[in-house]
């Protein structure tokens, strides 16, 4: 494609290449961005806190946010010399495509709040560099026009528990032409997210006094994403929950209706895998049990998650968990991580143990937020970054090692 995005060209600040002109290429207000974690400094500055709060936070004391990351210091390289790194590359097959680096976009709901036509920009972001993005089923923009802006994002859906709605929703994404359809497992309830209620966020959200206080304090999101839609795209609703449209972003007395979750169990995904006639993955796995009877069931792909420490705090850091289930199902299925990823060498790390593709949730949120495509593909560029630093395969260019004193 003519607008493709190569990240090996990208010029990124670098100590060994000084600035020669070519750092001008990277929009201004990006130059300062060097780490995935500089984008959530900018992102607090430019979201209204309601909006901000409800992508960093966790749930409950935020321990599982706090683990997932704190997991990475436990891991060790130890690196081999004089073994020729001059072919490395970052390109992955995965559930059948040739992606140019092995991360990609997690699926994160209502991202068209927090970035102009979220979704489609991530899409679009995704398409031009070639990696993977999920799109959430609780999106505000309708899965078709995801679809057609990228041929080879992934449909991510919270199926209800009514199985006729369940068959229906499949239909509209097969329809959507979607190749891959994502089931999160780990949503059977809501998680318990006092943090949000603290800040003043909820779905949808209700007028008030104190959100449009938090509009007029952060001018930039209040034109160029809030305003900017309402005037373009009229109010957003969740688009992509169900077959029909479901309830609107903003009310003050309308409540979403989430279907009989609770009830879903195995058989459920049974019916999904009977109706859904491309590639399934299922995440939100952390037992090697579940890993295993997913792909019993007939799913190609697994993603070990914890949703971002989102759901239940407390569960198990999702680097821990991966081991497990990649010596019960690696062989024949392919298993994906998410939770806490940061930088190119934890990738490297989740690649070493195992994981074919590592999902990326906040910091792309934030890239999006700050400074649309642009935003998102300086991101991209930042994670790729490590592909300098270890060579092709890590399992022969370093070997990884675990600190045996602390407790998984
Ligand atoms: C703002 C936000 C919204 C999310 N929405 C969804 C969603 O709609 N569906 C889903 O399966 N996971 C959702 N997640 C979880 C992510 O897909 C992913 O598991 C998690 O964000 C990964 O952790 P990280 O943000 O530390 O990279 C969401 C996460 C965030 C931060």
């Amino acid at each position: 494609m003519s607008d493709s995005f190569s990240f090996r060209d990208y010029p990124l600040a670098s100590h060994t290449v000084p600035n020669t002109g070519t750092s001008s290429k990277v929009p201004r207000r990006l130059q300062p961005i060097l780490s995935l974690d500089d984008f959530e400094t900018a992102a607090r500055e430019f979201l209204p806190k309601p909006i901000f709060a409800y992508i960093s936070g966790g749930c409950e004391t935020d321990r599982t946010l706090r683990r997932n990351r704190e997991a990475f210091e436990e891991y060790d390289w130890i690196t081999r010399v004089f073994s020729d790194t001059s072919r490395r590359t970052i390109d992955v097959d995965l559930l059948g495509h040739t992606y140019g680096a092995p991360f990609g976009i997690a699926p994160m709901g209502i991202s068209a709040l927090s970035a102009y036509r979220g979704d489609l920009v991530q899409a679009h972001a995704a398409r031009r560099a070639n990696v993977p993005m999920i799109m959430s089923g609780s999106s505000l923009i309708r899965m078709e026009e995801v679809h057609e802006a990228n041929p080879h994002a992934w449909f991510q859906a919270y199926v209800p528990g009514e199985p006729d709605k369940i068959v229906a929703l499949i239909g509209r994404v097969r329809a959507a032409g979607f190749g891959t359809l994502v089931v999160t497992a780990d949503t059977p309830v809501s998680g318990n997210r006092e943090n949000n209620v603290r800040a003043g966020f909820s779905t949808p959200l209700r007028p008030s006094a104190r959100l449009a206080w938090e509009g007029i304090t952060h001018l930039r999101w209040l034109f160029g994403t809030a305003l900017r839609t309402l005037v373009n795209h009229g109010m957003p609703h969740f688009e992509n929950s169900r077959v029909t449209r479901g309830a609107p972003i903003l009310s003050s007395n309308v409540l979403r209706d989430f279907g009989a979750r609770d009830h879903l169990n195995w058989d459920h995904l049974k019916l999904i895998r009977d109706n859904w006639p491309g590639k399934l993955v299922v995440k939100g796995i952390l037992h090697p049990d579940d890993a295993r009877r997913s792909c019993d069931l007939g799913a190609q792909g697994v993603i070990v998650s914890n949703h971002g420490g989102r759901q239940l705090d407390g569960t198990r850091a999702t680097l821990h968990a991966l081991p497990d289930v990649v010596d019960a199902v690696g062989e024949r299925c392919t298993v994906m991580i998410d939770g806490g990823f940061r930088r190119g060498n934890d990738v490297l790390i989740a690649h070493a143990l195992g994981a074919r593709a590592v999902f990326v949730g906040r910091p792309f949120n934030y890239a999006g937020a700050v400074a649309g495509e642009s935003g998102i593909l300086h991101a991209v560029a930042i994670l790729a970054i490590a592909r300098c630093v270890i060579q092709r395969s890590t399992r022969s260019a370093a070997m990884l090692r675990r600190r045996p004193s602390k407790a998984a």
